[in-house]
């Protein structure tokens, strides 16, 4: 398979490696510095891009490529407000586009569990639950798109959660989930969530030991997508 780096940092070049070592060719290594250098590249010879850049930059790099027909599978978070017109034009061009805000098995089984446990306490009044996440001091958005995922689950399972606020907001707003962000070296990626109460605590918590998990995550996903069509998830990829 013949694959687009669209983005090539930290990330780009983990999923190069893995890309390689799986038997696959790079056909371009696209940087802030070298984009010129996707005029003279050709949409055919493209099987799939693989889009690791960052938020002011996912959308004009992901539409690239959906507009030549080559599907995208991404995972740059930060930009999410301009997904839905992706989705639509993956839909118009009729390939495949794939976002998820984490490519780690790990994590998306910690999803689950997740959204099991905000089940289990909709109706345990007595507990609050915040989050709180930690990630290397390059990272350029906050909270994680990882704890937002996390947010969006609680919410949806706890009719008493109205919305997700960062620490750092001054602005109190009742039946809020907390975000608190750390940014510390060389952190790849913890998240947890905690319910706590006067009594006891129940927390639960993913820690990713490096990158190589997201990396692997999106190779498998780029490797699945390679022949199909339309918007398409974790969640399908993972037959969850
Ligand atoms: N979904 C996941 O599983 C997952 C895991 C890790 C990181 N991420 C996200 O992936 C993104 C990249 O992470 P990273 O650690 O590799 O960041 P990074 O800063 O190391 O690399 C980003 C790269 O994007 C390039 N870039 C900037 N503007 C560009 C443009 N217009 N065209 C092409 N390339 C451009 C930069 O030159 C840089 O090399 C971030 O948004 C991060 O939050 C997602």
């Amino acid at each position: 398979m013949n694959i687009l780096l669209l983005g090539y940092g930290k990330m780009g070049k983990i999923i190069g490696e893995i890309a390689e070592s799986r038997g696959h060719l790079i056909a371009g290594k696209i940087n802030i510095e070298n984009s010129e250098e996707l005029n003279s590249l050709d949409p055919k010879s493209i099987d799939v891009a693989i889009e690791f850049s960052q938020p002011d930059a996912a959308f004009e790099n992901i539409s690239w490529a959906i507009n030549r027909k080559i599907p995208v599978v991404s995972g740059t978070t930060g930009w999410l407000d301009k997904k839905p017109s992706i989705e639509a034009l993956a839909l118009e061009k009729k390939t495949a586009f794939f976002y998820a805000s984490n490519f780690s098995v790990g994590v998306n089984i910690f999803f689950r569990i997740n959204r099991f446990l905000a089940g289990l306490m909709k109706d345990q009044n007595d507990y609050s639950v915040s989050m709180e996440e930690i990630h290397h001091t390059e990272k350029k958005d906050n909270p994680s798109g990882t704890a937002i995922t996390l947010a969006e689950a609680i919410i949806e399972e706890n009719p008493n959660i109205r919305n997700w606020k960062s620490a750092d907001e001054s602005s109190k707003v009742e039946n809020s989930l907390v975000i608190t962000s750390k940014r510390i070296d060389p952190a790849p990626g913890t998240h947890i969530v905690r319910y706590q109460s006067e009594i006891d605590d129940i927390e639960i918590s993913h820690t990713a030991y490096s990158r190589k998990g997201f990396a692997l995550g999106a190779v498998l996903v780029a490797e699945w997508i390679k022949d199909k069509n339309g918007v398409l998830t974790m969640d399908e990829f993972l037959s969850f």
